[in-house]
């Protein structure tokens, strides 16, 4: 359900498979494979205001979490464009929303080895985003990444992610893992991560273990341009424990300021004054969309 404005809960309409329905009414086969296997992958792209956030990087990304699942991308990027303009057209309300996309290898008889006559399931539907504080900053802590080795794909299989993201809440009510592969920092269980030391700002590399957030690459242009400046370079645990500032970028969050991480404080245990920079100049950004690369 989307809350309109006012509160009163207008009917979410989502699209699948082509149509525009109620979200009540839209239903997959049971033998769907992204039901089955969680044999799928998907986006989800920021909208502030009229303004889609780097939507050409984000269907980028999908075609290349396509490739990376050997499917053929069901739709040209008009068509995507189509259907993520019709589905904010029909949910009106939020000021910023978010919209998410999923291509499942579609439904067929069960077996590891997908067959290639199946249709995908292209289902998408549009959420608000719910206003974020950051005066305190949100917590964090470390775990091991306990996840596959083609973290770049974005799939929708997702379990361990929720996992992580559960132990983070039971430890001590943070808001995210921040994962590890032996001493090497790779990004947060949904969101990727920077660590400031003084006014050097640091991000890991892109590469198979973690996900090329549309975030992450719009915070490191955003620095350069600003001339903060960004590496990208390999994070350790020490580069952690020792950094003054810490944040954690995804569509969702922005750029959050991670004041403590593993109960103790980070730095001055409050969002740093890096952050507040950067934090502004993506606030300016993303609204405005300067370079954003909005069809309206
Ligand atoms: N997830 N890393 C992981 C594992 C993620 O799941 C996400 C985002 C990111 C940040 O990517 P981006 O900046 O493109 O949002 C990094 C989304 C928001 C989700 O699963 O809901």
């Amino acid at each position: 359900m989307l809350k309109s404005e006012q509160g009163t809960a207008a009917l979410a309409i989502v699209y699948l498979n082509g149509r525009y329905i109620p979200e009540a009414s839209a239903t997959v086969s049971v033998l769907d494979r992204g039901f089955i296997f969680g044999d799928g992958v998907y986006e989800v792209i920021p909208v502030f205001g009229s303004h889609i956030l780097r939507f050409s990087e984000h269907l980028a990304r999908l075609g290349n979490s396509l490739a990376g699942i050997y499917l053929d991308n069901p739709h040209a990027e008009a068509e995507w464009r189509d259907i993520v303009a019709t589905l904010l057209e029909r949910n009106p309300g939020a000021e910023n929303r978010s919209v998410y996309l999923q291509v499942t290898r579609g439904a067929g008889e069960r077996g590891h080895v997908p067959s290639k006559a199946l249709l995908p399931t292209v289902f998408a539907m549009c959420n608000p985003i719910p206003e974020r504080d950051y005066t305190r900053g949100v917590s964090a802590i470390t775990h091991e990444d306990i996840r596959w080795q083609y973290c770049n794909i974005k799939v929708t299989s997702l379990l361990p992610n929720v996992l992580l993201r559960h132990r983070a809440k039971e430890r001590d009510g943070s808001t995210e893992a921040i994962l590890l592969r032996g001493d090497r920092v790779t990004e947060g269980a949904a969101s990727n991560v920077f660590v400031v030391h003084g006014r050097r700002v640091a991000t890991p590399p892109k590469d198979h273990s973690l996900l090329p957030g549309i975030t992450r690459d719009l915070v490191v242009d955003l620095l350069r341009g600003a001339k903060l400046g960004c590496e990208e370079a390999k994070i350790t645990r020490a580069d952690l424990v020792s950094a003054d500032e810490l944040w954690i970028t995804s569509s969702m969050m922005g750029i959050a300021p991670v004041t403590r991480l593993d109960g103790r404080p980070v730095g001055q245990g409050q969002p740093g004054a890096v952050w507040r920079e950067a934090d502004a100049i993506y606030q300016a950004f993303k609204v405005k969309g300067v370079g954003g690369a909005a069809p309206n």
